[in-house]
């Protein structure tokens, strides 16, 4: 499986920080916020992956993240000029995905759960039909919703309800078979303009194939897309990280686990970090002193 991290939009609800700066890049905690979507996708074993984003912020994300190689990844790079939705995005890759099952992870979520990569690998080894992500919220109408029947089957999936049926946002972080780059091109732009995700969803919905994962208490989800959801991210990440000293979102730990790259490889990457406590964590886990 394939996967695209998609970091565009300009990021106006956190303006002035994005008048000059990629939304995606800002920081959250110690690294950047495309790191945490980057990790995800890493832990649901993906190693191919399409970052989109402005012709604008694009560079930076390239200077960022490079070739992958480093990660022991495949990093390609396209431009998604205006914010025309976010499912736009398999329009945009659709030569790159050639015709293999794809994942979308949005640059600005962050998910955070015990045996999460089980819980992903799962998702991208389903061969048929899609599967989503589900979270209980105090206010649904800023997400898309799913809404299920009394046996607990997903009948409904509205973008940003005004009277929403159910408590249960759709995370950003969706994983499609191979009929993913068809059935994109049936979508419609929606009354604000956009190639709408929920209504990809839909589409799966209605073809009997969407798998909607209920996440529960234990797990953390977080979009960072308003300054306090920025400060609330931020806050988790060190949480877990002074207090546990495991690291949250970090692609160079995931590659070495993953045995993408070896202790010497991550030496070399902590070294780089200079003195940093991240750095140091990594150095830590590098010469074997971090389980
Ligand atoms: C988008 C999707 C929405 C989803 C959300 C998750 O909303 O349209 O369905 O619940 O991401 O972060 P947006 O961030 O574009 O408002």
């Amino acid at each position: 499986m394939k996967g695209i991290l998609l970091a565009g939009g300009s990021g106006t609800r956190l303006s002035p920080m994005t008048l000059a700066a990629s939304k995606q890049l800002l920081p959250v905690y110690d690294k950047p916020m495309i790191y945490y979507p980057l990790s995800t996708l890493m832990l649901a074993g993906i190693r191919d992956i399409l970052v989109i984003s402005t012709p604008a912020d694009l560079p930076q994300f390239r200077r960022l993240l490079g070739d992958g190689k480093r990660l022991g990844l495949r990093i390609a790079y396209a431009e998604q000029p205006r914010p025309e939705g976010i499912a736009q995005a398999f329009l945009i890759g659709h030569d790159w995905i050639a015709g293999s099952p794809c994942a979308l992870a949005l640059g600005d979520n962050l998910i955070f759960a015990d045996h999460l990569s089980d819980l992903l690998r799962r998702a991208s080894a389903r061969a048929q039909g899609a599967t989503v992500f589900a979270y209980r919220v105090r206010d649904p109408e800023r997400y898309g919703v799913v809404s299920f029947d009394a046996a607990g089957r997903a009948v409904d999936i509205v973008e940003k309800p005004a009277a929403p049926q159910s408590n249960w946002a759709v995370t950003g972080l969706y994983f499609y078979d191979a009929r993913v780059s068809d059935f994109a091109t049936r979508i419609r732009p929606s009354a604000r303009g956009e190639l709408e995700i929920t209504d990809l969803n839909r589409l799966y919905l209605e073809d009997g194939s969407l798998e909607v994962e209920r996440l529960g208490r234990g797990c953390a989800w977080l979009d960072a897309g308003t300054p306090d959801s920025l400060l609330q991210a931020a806050t988790f990440v060190q949480t877990i990280q002074s207090r546990q000293g495991m690291l949250v979102g970090c692609p160079e730990e995931v590659a070495f686990r993953l045995g993408h790259i070896d202790a010497d490889a991550l030496r070399q990457h902590a070294r780089s970090l200079g003195k940093t406590e991240l750095g140091q964590m990594l150095a830590d886990l590098a010469d074997g002193h971090q389980a």
